[in-house]
């Protein structure tokens, strides 16, 4: 997350539309993007290195994009995994409303659902969770929102998080762990973590 777009997440804020390319070795999409939600004039240098660094979505049912922003993560997401069922979720209604234009820009919309967190049915479960999270919560807040989501991996589901170091990504992962949700570093570059959890065999992974 870049720290000049801390303060700029509010959905109330006067609409600016933006325009903004997502250029990646597979795929070059022209999305849109706003005020008042996160990194709204560019794609997040984070969320680049996630969709750079996360493995294929090879076989993939089902996606889920915890706090979707105006959606690049959900998007390439469904482009890549044409047989899977995105799920995006986000708190900031503008966000919501920008990513499920988005994937309707880019022919994916049947393939995607945006919804408030709490619009999930439970039971609902996930094999890939793909998140650039919002550290700005706090740290209380991040665990809870990682905890709440986790569990909803299937057994042999996995997540990707991209953190940035100097936001907490190790300690971060060793929280994890210790939780009974296994983290593994799997890529970092230009003071970004990819970090790759899985659930336990014991401990509080359910
Ligand atoms: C770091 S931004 C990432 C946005 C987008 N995925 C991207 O990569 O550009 C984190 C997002 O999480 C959302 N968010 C904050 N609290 C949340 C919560 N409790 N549940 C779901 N999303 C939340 C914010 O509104 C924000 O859009």
């Amino acid at each position: 997350m870049s720290a000049g777009h801390y303060f700029d997440d509010d959905p109330d804020a006067p609409s600016a539309p933006t325009s903004v390319d997502v250029s990646l070795p597979d795929m070059h999409l022209t999305l849109t993007g706003d005020r008042g939600v996160f990194s709204a004039d560019k794609l997040d240098a984070g969320t680049k290195l996630l969709l750079l660094e996360a493995p294929a979505l090879d076989g993939a049912q089902s996606v889920l994009d915890i706090g979707c922003g105006w959606g690049p993560i959900t998007c390439v997401a469904a482009m890549r995994a044409p047989a899977a069922e995105v799920w995006a979720i986000d708190v900031n209604a503008r966000a919501r409303a920008l990513t499920e234009a988005n994937a309707a820009s880019v022919g994916a919309v049947d393939r995607v659902t945006v919804v408030e967190p709490e619009d999930v049915p439970a039971g609902t479960s996930f094999d890939r969770i793909l998140s650039n999270p919002p550290i700005r919560v706090g740290k209380a807040a991040l665990h809870e929102l990682l905890l709440r989501w986790l569990p909803r991996l299937t057994p042999e589901g996995v997540a990707h998080l991209v953190v940035q170091k100097h936001l907490g990504s190790d300690s971060l992962a060793r929280w994890l762990t210790d939780q009974g949700w296994p983290t593994e570093r799997l890529a970092s570059r230009a003071g970004y973590r990819i970090l790759e959890v899985r659930r336990g065999t014991e401990g509080g992974a359910p």
